[in-house]
């Protein structure tokens, strides 16, 4: 697809970005007045965005369910505000670490509404989380014994439930899909029958709930109807076998959005009938009592409100080739080198020329690798151009590093017209400041 209808395409669905005047604005500000205010790389969120795909996201359970709560997954950007605004909007959270635990709560959420849902934790970790009283979602035969020893030892009760794998396979990048059989996580069926027997029988465990994430970046609603079928029954089988009463059910994140033009969203409207709608079959087939629904969504949440702003720093043709070079690379945006994904790309002081090329968009980086964007077809690029990378806001961010050196970028949220500084640009004293020297 040509770079205009692929750009016209995508902005349809993001009503927080416009082009006026052939120039890409966020929420009614020029997005080259921010590249010139506070240099690039810089990452800008549209915190009304975020506000906005939060609301449709809970309103499509809510309406069909009323007892259903969201646990924003904070590794799919953790960065304080956006955890601010998604506290004002009601949201609890999926931790899947200590230090992400300890935010969450330094930052007001209740621990009750704070899950634990890890992997391969140590005791120190998880005797932190249990001391804290939040949800833990068990995920082995040896944790839960880690857990009971931690509880036996300290007299302390501990909330869990168990992370079900639903052995389901699910079209997307195999580095997120982690409900399959051959997947590390959670719990396969006879290991949890077994696990479930032994929680009963422990008097500091208070058994409340069954979880389930089967993967990432997923665009439709079958893996989720398929798997959500199999949790409940097995739900069903622990209440009537063991007699344990499941109060949450936790069908986990991973719903996918619209990268591309040519690709889908999930439609949470349609998600939200399927689960429900399983939901309460279930309850009548397997007797099950009312349950608190929980939901773990990182990507739908935050990942289109945020561009990642580049700074063409040269254009070089060579005879096989033609590259683009911007002052940011894999250390900032590492998802097209690991997932092979995908990031739309717009320039942000003139969207649209009437000559275009097909260009390897490449980053600063001392490695072959450090491609953000394979034969792209953009208008002809000039040096000193700005280039938006799209749909970063989940999963960029916090997964940056520090390769070759480079500090971390600077990030901004626009809010009602203005913009706030929500991260600083790391400094070279900042990189060094953890060495001896
Ligand atoms: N709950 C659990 C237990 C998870 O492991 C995850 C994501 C989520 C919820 C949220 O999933 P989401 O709604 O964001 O899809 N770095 C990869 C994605 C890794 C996802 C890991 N788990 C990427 O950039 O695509």
């Amino acid at each position: 697809m040509d770079y205009r209808k692929r750009i016209l395409n995508l902005l349809e669905y993001k009503n927080h970005l416009k082009v006026i005047n052939n120039k890409l604005y966020i929420d009614n500000i020029s997005l080259e007045t921010i590249a010139e205010k506070y240099g690039t790389p810089t990452f800008v969120y549209s915190e009304k965005r975020i506000r906005e795909n939060y609301r449709k996201f809970y309103k499509a359970f809510r309406k069909r369910y009323k007892d259903v709560e969201i646990r924003y997954a904070m590794k799919a950007n953790s960065n304080p505000y956006i955890l601010k605004v998604l506290k004002e909007e009601g949201s609890g959270i999926d931790a899947v670490s200590v230090n992400e635990i300890k935010l969450a709560i330094s930052i007001g959420f209740s621990t009750d509404k704070i899950i634990y849902t890890g992997v391969n934790r140590t005791k120190q970790e998880l005797e932190y989380a249990i001391r804290q009283g939040v949800l833990i979602n068990v995920d082995s035969l040896s944790e839960l014994d880690k857990v009971i020893r931690i509880c036996e030892k300290n007299k302390i009760k501990a909330n869990i439930s168990f992370r079900y794998n639903p052995e389901i396979d699910v079209k997307t990048h195999k580095h997120i899909a982690t409900g399959l059989k051959e997947s590390k996580f959670g719990l396969h069926e006879n290991d949890a029958f077994i696990a479930y027997k032994k929680a009963k029988k422990c008097k500091y465990l208070n058994v409340i709930g069954i979880h389930m994430h089967i993967g990432s970046q997923i665009t439709s609603p079958e893996p989720f109807e398929k798997a959500s079928e199999k949790l409940l029954r097995f739900a069903g089988k622990i209440k009537n076998e063991l007699g344990i009463k499941i109060k949450i059910i936790d069908f986990g994140g991973g719903l996918g959005i619209k990268y591309k033009a040519e690709q889908q969203s999930i439609d949470v409207d349609d998600l939200a009938t399927v689960l429900i709608k399983k939901y309460h079959e279930a309850m009548e087939k397997y007797n099950l009592d009312e349950c608190k629904i929980l939901l773990e969504p990182g990507r739908y949440i935050v990942a289109d409100s945020c561009v990642l702003l580049t700074r063409v720093t040269a254009v070089k043709h060579t005879p096989y080739k033609k590259f683009v070079g911007v002052d940011a690379g894999f250390n900032l945006l590492i998802r097209p080198v690991l997932y092979d994904a995908y990031h739309e790309t717009v320039i942000v002081n003139e969207v649209f020329r009437n000559e275009y090329e097909r260009y390897d968009i490449v980053g600063y980086l001392c490695e072959s690798g450090d491609v953000l964007a394979k034969d792209r077809e953009l208008p002809k690029v000039q040096e000193g151009d700005i280039i938006a990378f799209l749909d970063t806001g989940a999963y960029c961010s916090v997964m940056a590093s520090n390769y070759n050196m480079r500090e971390r970028a600077l990030e901004v949220a626009v809010k009602d017209s203005s913009t706030i500084i929500i991260r600083r640009r790391e400094s070279y004293d900042d990189l060094i400041s953890v060495y001896k020297i």
